[in-house]
């Protein structure tokens, strides 16, 4: 084990097969593989040894009637050493073994004839296998031997598949991949900025782009036409299992689009991407269903359609009755915006007193005050529920009519604000469609939801902001309600979903600077303000930009779906955790005080 002696190996012997490749058609053939040992045993009298790549394995046999002195040497060799080989292919049976139908290369074995180490190892923190019972802090410590487990090493295969299959597809529709600036101008609003100071322009800062929007805009006016990249983008967010802080888009942007256009384009590339990754064959073109269609059966705009348990709206049914004698039904029927909803749960699956009191903290977990509930009973009568005895007749007649309840089911309700009823009985619909099982294995729902509100609105503040981003524009006739009515201005913005997850979200954009203009100022942004952060978009927009659009898939959600992993950590090489840092590296670390005295920075934070 030298540099001279590895040098001499890998001339003399270049590697001929990767370890999943020999099979019995290569009985007889004198081979030279390399890898890290995985496992190792002595069965009579000899050293069996099998070899890991990325690919996968294969057997070694060390035999000392080939070599006693190598068969000697095999003994020395221990888990993770690196090491190159060169023998005869065997059959296994012909050896007096039996065949492995677990691995590819199991019906053959190598003969070595002669073996170099590369690299001995220290024992590893733990086994490189998959489904270790290892703490995740310990294996995103010693990240680069967690990769090598064959689960991640399988997810990594994969992406890398995705992003070849991508660029193949846009290049071969006239996508150009241009690269945009990470660091970027600092425009408050929107995600929250990374900032990295400028040592020379003291005080200044740039922001880490959280996404090349505006820049694939102004390929557009550039005259580019088509435009793609994947591209990393940052966003200081608070992170959960589907975010993190750097993360990667496939980013794309056409010129002269429609809806339609962007839709056909990109479930060509989804269509090749699931055909090249899982050999799934996807129906295209994909159901598109409107944003108040998917709130109102699903409480969400990226409904899980897989299975069922779709809520009901029972707003105006409670009208119909002016509230049928319950108090509550009646007070949120008197505050304007406000809804009343349900979610029947059939009676095969019907929950127990105890089960719905648990079911009540789930819902207080996810904002609700409480929970309302009914079970419906023979001739439809109610038990179990705080309404049974106000509730009138007439009116426990239309709601159990309207969920379609049956006796023995159960009626759940929430009261209020749409945004608070439809996350607490979507994300109730989520955990009860999970434990009842109601999600077939292998099934993939993909959809497209359109038509959102442009603007989102915070009650608190009476304030309007862009529920998308800034740039996207209003239906056509919707720009007169701009100034009069935000709320009701629905968008030209339309997200990809697939079973219950945001994959892709884009727009068609606003290509006119006074419409741009205007929704600056419908959502409170001055002139002056709008010239300042935008200001080089505006003026673009007045040089003959043309009518323009895209989306940006996730793609690290897409594999992270593809993979059938239920973290985003489980498809990016180097993640961060939940708090932002990278345990193999401890980044981020305190910057000395001559470094941030050069960027003149002083640091307020604690010493510890
Ligand atoms: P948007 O903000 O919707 O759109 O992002 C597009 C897609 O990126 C993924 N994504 C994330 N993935 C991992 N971690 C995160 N923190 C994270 N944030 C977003 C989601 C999402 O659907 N410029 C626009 C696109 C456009 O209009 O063309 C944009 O960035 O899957």
């Amino acid at each position: 084990m030298s540099h001279a002696s590895t040098m001499a190996w890998l001339e003399a012997h270049p590697r001929t097969h990767h370890n999943n490749e020999l099979t019995r058609a290569d009985v007889g053939r004198v081979v030279s593989l390399t890898g890290w040992v995985h496992s190792f045993r002595d069965h009579g009298g000899r050293r069996w040894v099998d070899l890991r790549d990325r690919n996968g394995l294969t057997q070694l046999v060390f035999k000392p009637e080939v070599d006693s002195a190598l068969h000697e040497s095999a003994h020395e060799l221990r888990g993770e050493w690196v090491i190159g080989i060169t023998g005869k292919v065997l059959d296994r049976t012909e050896s007096g073994g039996s065949p492995n139908p677990k691995l590819k290369t199991g019906e053959i074995e190598v003969e070595v004839s002669a073996m170099e180490i590369f690299n001995r190892a220290l024992t590893p923190p733990f086994l490189i296998e998959d489904d270790i019972d290892t703490a995740e802090e310990k294996r995103l410590k010693y990240r680069y031997l967690d990769l090598r487990r064959p689960q991640l090493q399988k997810n990594f295969l994969l992406r890398s598949r995705v992003n070849g299959v991508t660029r193949s597809y846009l290049e071969r529709n006239g996508f150009l991949e241009l690269e945009t600036p990470y660091m970027v101008k600092y425009t408050p609003g929107g995600a929250r900025n990374f900032l990295v100071p400028s040592r020379l322009n003291p005080g200044n800062f740039y922001a880490l782009a959280e996404s090349p929007q505006l820049y694939k805009q102004l390929f557009m006016v550039s005259g580019f036409d088509r435009y793609f990249q994947i591209v990393k983008c940052f966003r200081d967010e608070d992170l959960r299992g589907d975010r993190q802080p750097e993360f990667t888009q496939i980013d794309i942007e056409l010129s002269f689009p429609t809806e339609k256009l962007v839709r056909t384009l990109i479930e060509g590339l989804i269509k090749e991407v699931f055909k090249a990754a899982l050999d799934v064959d996807l129906p295209v073109p994909l159901p598109v269903m409107p944003y108040d269609e998917a709130m109102g059966r699903y409480g969400s705009d990226k409904p899980d359609t897989r299975f069922g348990l779709e809520l009901t709206d029972l707003t105006e049914v409670c009208r119909k009755h002016d509230g049928g004698g319950v108090p509550l039904f009646k007070s949120t029927l008197g505050t304007k915006g406000h809804i009343i909803k349900a979610l029947r749960i059939p009676a095969a699956h019907a929950p127990s007193r105890t089960e719905l009191d648990k079911l009540e903290g789930d819902a207080k977990a996810l904002g609700a005050a409480g929970l309302g509930r009914a079970k419906v009973d023979q001739g439809g009568a109610w038990t179990q529920s705080p309404f049974a005895k106000t509730v009138s007749e007439a009116l426990r007649q239309d709601l159990n009519a309207a969920c379609g309840a049956v006796p023995g089911d159960v009626i759940l309700l929430q009261f209020g604000r749409p945004k608070i009823v439809n996350t607490v009985l979507g994300g109730l619909r989520l955990m009860l469609g999970k434990k009842f099982n109601l999600v077939p294995a292998g099934k993939w729902n993909l959809l497209w939801v359109d038509d959102f509100p442009l603007f989102e609105h915070d009650p608190e503040t009476d304030t309007y902001a862009a529920a998308h981003h800034p740039f996207t524009c209003p239906k056509p006739g919707h720009e007169d309600l701009l100034l009069t009515s935000p709320g009701e201005v629905r968008a030209r913005a339309y997200d990809l979903v697939i079973n219950g997850n945001e994959i892709g979200g884009g727009s068609i954009r606003i290509s006119d600077s006074d419409v741009q203009a205007q929704v600056f100022k419908a959502m409170g942004i001055s002139e002056e303000e709008a010239n300042h952060k935008f200001g080089f978009l505006l003026e673009a927009l007045k040089y003959g930009a043309p009518p323009h659009g895209g989306l940006a898939i996730g793609m690290d959600r897409l594999c992270m779906l593809l993979c059938g992993a239920e973290s985003l950590r489980d498809v990016i090489p180097f993640p961060k955790t939940q708090h932002g840092t990278c345990l193999m590296t401890s980044a981020p670390v305190p910057a000395g005080d001559k470094q941030l005295a050069e960027l003149f920075i002083r640091s307020t934070a604690k010493k510890e």
